[in-house]
């Protein structure tokens, strides 16, 4: 009897043996532990059956030793299939589902965006210079982002800013309406209504104008301000400190050159240019063959803004601290998006605010 079990055993190791996949292994539990078919089930109830009775206790024991043995075996072996761990040929490597060929799962590391870091680069430029940063509301009052700034009602000034106006305000008096901020400018005035001179600031943020999208303009857009203030602030400051930042951020090659120009907060007012950094001013794509590229307006407080903040100041019940002999400084402006476009080579603004990550991917 002992004999019997000991062969059905050797067969079922045997058999055990050669199952390489979840498919065969499938089969041979059916062959074995099938309910009704099973070699286990069948043998059981034909040998005892045929057994004397006082042979079936014994049996009986010693097939349930083999059984409750044959179990675990036929366990561990769905265990090591299930993990494609046991290989003991490379035919058995080729039937699993493990293809060491296949590249491996790569996690994206989150990089920041473009505009992000070109805005972040810029204002580390003014810090190291000792400017401290400052943010306002991007829904500003019309006395913020224009008559503080010396834009009088219905100056034709304000037809350059292309102005998203929020609806429905008649009945407010015009400098307490809201709008969409034009510009970072506002900050300047926010800043110096709430603190005394000397004042370094730079200022990153989210500016609106009622702009078309084209491939170079979207009606939300990026700027960088920057506002300094002390006693006896000149423009060879303005243009010292824009020539070194302009060089600590495209290189110490560029060259910078101001141009006259206009805004109503800044007397005089300046555009600047800065020597390709791509060509070095020979001339090439970037710069449309001209070797120059134009990237901010700047200038020197307008005294008719350091007279508006300080009007507000004493309507806040703070001294006036701008309007006084021997206070000037400068201010300059300019666009995130322009200069990320430069720097990166990117023909559609567009691209920017896609987020599709096969353009986003090309940052990383
Ligand atoms: N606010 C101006 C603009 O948006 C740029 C600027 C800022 C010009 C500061 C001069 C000084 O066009």
């Amino acid at each position: 009897m002992g004999d019997a079990v000991a062969q059905v055993e050797a067969r079922f190791n045997e058999e055990i043996d050669s199952v390489s996949d979840a498919e065969m292994l499938e089969a041979f539990r059916v062959r074995w532990f099938g309910d009704k078919a099973g070699l286990i089930n069948k043998g059981v109830a034909s040998w005892v059956r045929e057994l004397p009775r006082e042979l079936k206790p014994v049996f009986g024991k010693q097939f349930k030793n083999f059984a409750g043995g044959v179990e675990r075996t036929l366990n561990e072996r769905r265990f090591e299939i299930e993990r494609g761990k046991d290989f003991h040929s490379s035919s058995q490597l080729q039937s699993s589902n493990l293809d060491l060929s296949l590249p491996g799962i790569r996690r994206s590391v989150g990089v920041e965006h473009p505009l992000t870091r070109t805005m972040r680069e810029m204002v580390a430029v003014f810090a190291a210079l000792g400017y401290s940063v400052g943010v306002g509301p991007e829904v500003e009052t019309d006395f913020y982002n224009f008559e503080a700034l010396n834009f009088p009602p219905n100056h034709p000034a304000r037809d350059t800013q292309d102005t998203l106006v929020v609806a429905d305000q008649e009945s407010k008096p015009l400098r307490e309406r809201y709008l969409m901020r034009t510009h970072t400018s506002p900050v300047q005035i926010r800043s110096m209504v709430a603190n005394d001179p000397p004042l370094r600031l730079v200022i990153p943020g989210k500016v609106h104008r009622n702009d078309e999208s084209d491939a170079t303009h979207s009606p939300i857009f990026h700027q960088v301000e920057g506002l300094c203030v002390d006693r006896g602030i000149t423009f060879s400051d303005l243009k010292g400190t824009l020539d070194h930042a302009m060089k600590a951020f495209f290189g110490s090659s560029v060259k910078t050159r101001f141009f006259p120009s206009f805004f109503p907060f800044t007397e005089p007012s300046a555009d600047v240019q800065i020597s390709c950094p791509f060509c070095g001013g020979n001339g090439c794509r970037k710069c449309k063959w001209s070797g120059w590229i134009e990237l901010l307006g700047c200038g020197m407080v307008d005294p008719a803004v350091f007279q508006a903040v300080d009007a507000r100041r004493v309507e806040n019940g703070l001294a006036p601290a701008f309007d006084v002999p021997g206070i000037s400084g400068f201010a300059f402006g300019m666009g995130v998006e322009r200069i990320a476009m430069m720097k990166y080579g990117v023909g559609d603004i567009g691209q920017f605010y896609s987020g599709d990550l096969r353009f986003l991917d090309q940052f990383l």
